[in-house]
């Protein structure tokens, strides 16, 4: 209301509304290494690229006369209602995006402000402690990589249970990173591989790793990378998982209906339908596409999208596919390079008031009426 009131004002906004100008301005203050680690994906990008053109495919049929004058945006999510259905989803090494490394901080502050939940990966740049405080009651959700010391998985899902976390992520599409031309183009991978583990080195299962003399200590830590996301999982290493937490379990990077089927007989809580953001596998589906086929698939379980939503509309149109909530990744790193904590905040609400409005010009006054809407492929 505030964002859009403004306009009518004739007030220019604090920063551009829009997903394409923030994606230029982070490109002009981003060091060109993190640039490439943020903004690339894998092989030509094709994948990455039809993630956001496949929202186009869709059209949304209004329905009149039927009060949507006042909007209902909350969500159910295993015992949570949200206020409304967006997340921020994770994104590793994201302090880098904040010009004082602290991003994950500053990212968790919008998200406080704006009650948009945020998923912390297992990569930030602060201790998941840190993030949990700054997140205050807004809910915050764990991303597990799975290291294959299941101590030291252990460890961080002890943490982030402790930390108050209300659902572990556990991403199942990265056990290698893909093949990624930006990052192999621009040599960036020891930078990175500096700031993976600043989650772990205050976690005791990890500095049990470590040699007992403190000089052998910083070649010991940098070998400590290849450890980070774990061999690949089997759906056998989902029972111990779910045997070590109470917390409410999602998979994240599930795109198919025989997947979701196998992941509900292991008990999970949440299907995390995603592709990546076209970073792991080029040459896929776009994550859209799977998107209804994994929702029918799920039944009641919730099914959280993100790869692609770069507007209200994007989000709302997820919605009216079936998604329980809508994820984004790299536009809200972007913000946070543009402008840090508040452009975030001010990204999230322009997000929300344009999937309200949308709601309101379109008809359709909550979520179960989205999911009834008269959707057409264009
Ligand atoms: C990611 N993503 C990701 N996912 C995850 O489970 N753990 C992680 O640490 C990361 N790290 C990460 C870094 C960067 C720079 C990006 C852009 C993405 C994937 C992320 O959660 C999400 O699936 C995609 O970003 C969604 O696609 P869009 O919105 O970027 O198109």
């Amino acid at each position: 209301t505030e964002i859009y009131a403004g306009g009518l004002a004739g007030h220019l906004p604090a920063q551009p509304v829009d997903f394409a100008s923030l994606e230029r301005k982070a490109a002009e203050v981003l060091p060109s290494w993190i640039h490439s680690y943020v903004a690339g994906g894998a092989g030509d990008e094709h994948t990455q690229r039809v993630n956001v053109t496949e929202f186009q495919r869709w059209g949304l049929v209004p329905r009149m006369l039927n009060g949507a004058r006042d909007r209902d945006l909350s969500t159910e999510l295993f015992g949570l209602t949200l206020p409304h259905p967006l997340f921020l989803a994770p994104i590793g090494v994201l302090g880098l995006c904040a010009q004082d490394f602290h991003g994950d901080l500053a990212t968790a502050r919008a998200c406080a402000r704006t009650g948009v939940p945020m998923a912390v990966s297992t990569l930030t740049q602060d201790p998941l402690e840190d993030v949990a405080a700054e997140l205050g009651d807004t809910p915050g959700f764990f991303q597990l990589y799975t290291p294959d010391d299941r101590d030291l998985a252990l460890s961080l899902i002890h943490r982030a249970e402790n930390a108050g976390y209300r659902a572990l992520i556990v991403t199942v599409d990265t056990w290698v990173t893909g093949w990624r031309p930006r990052d192999l183009n621009t040599a960036n991978f020891p930078q990175l591989r500096g700031y993976c583990l600043a989650n772990y080195t205050s976690d005791e299962a990890f500095l049990r790793r470590l040699p007992a003399n403190p000089a052998e200590n910083p070649s010991a830590v940098v070998g400590e990378w290849v450890n980070v996301f774990g061999r690949s999982l089997g759906w056998q290493d989902l029972d111990w998982i779910r045997e070590a937490t109470d917390l409410p379990i999602l998979l994240k990077g599930i795109q198919h209906p025989d997947d979701v089927r196998r992941a509900k007989d292991h008990g999970v809580d949440g299907i995390h339908c995603s592709n990546h953001g076209g970073r792991q596998a080029n040459g896929g589906v776009p994550a859209l596409r799977m998107l209804p086929e994994v929702v029918e698939a799920a039944g009641e379980l919730p099914v959280l999208f993100d790869s692609g939503v770069r507007s209200g509309t994007d989000a709302v149109k997820a919605l009216a596919l079936g998604a329980a909530a809508v994820g984004v990744g790299r536009p809200y790193a972007y913000a946070l390079a543009a402008g840090g904590e508040h452009a975030v905040a001010h990204q999230l609400r322009s997000l929300l008031a344009e999937a309200d409005l949308l709601m309101a010009v379109d008809g359709y006054p909550d979520l179960a009426a989205l999911r009834q809407a008269d959707l057409r492929q264009l």
